[in-house]
């Protein structure tokens, strides 16, 4: 009887392991942000840059790609623990990463240059969520 109870002890901690394991693999990191259309990212009264193709970037590599919808806005979700391009998804490697919108300025706004990026830093809030701080116009 005493053994029967200690199995059913140890069944239970190898439960509560084995969900806790679980949760870790399931863990995941949201990138997100607003592309505005404009080279100039102090201009608060930019219109947003809808259908933009953004990349997330670590040390030149793609690790995500996503598009903006109607109001510039995007967002990225990554499992914790997957490996994108080579590159094992987790926290510190997201700090080291960057955004790159490859859709040309002109789509948004013909006005606009055909040459250059908007790249942007991202920054990890409390909640672990990642957003992106300024998308900075880079002429190429
Ligand atoms: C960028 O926008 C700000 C705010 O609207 C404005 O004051 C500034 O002159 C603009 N800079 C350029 C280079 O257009």
């Amino acid at each position: 009887m005493k053994s029967l109870l200690l199995l059913v002890v140890v069944l239970t901690v190898l439960a509560g392991n084995g969900v806790q394991s679980q949760l870790i693999n399931l863990q995941i990191l949201t990138v997100t942000g607003t592309v505005k259309c404009t080279q100039n990212y102090t201009d608060t009264n930019a219109p947003p840059f809808a259908y933009a193709e953004v990349h997330l970037l670590s040390g030149g590599m793609i690790v995500a790609t996503a598009t903006t919808d109607i109001n510039g806005l995007f967002k990225i979700n990554l499992n914790v623990g997957v490996s994108l391009n080579g590159i094992l998804i987790n926290v510190d490697i997201l700090e080291t990463c960057v955004l790159k919108v490859t859709t040309p300025l002109v789509q948004c706004n013909p006005l606009l240059t055909t040459s250059g990026v908007l790249v942007s830093s991202i920054t990890r809030l409390v909640t672990g969520v990642f957003v992106a701080d300024h998308f900075i116009f880079v002429a190429l």
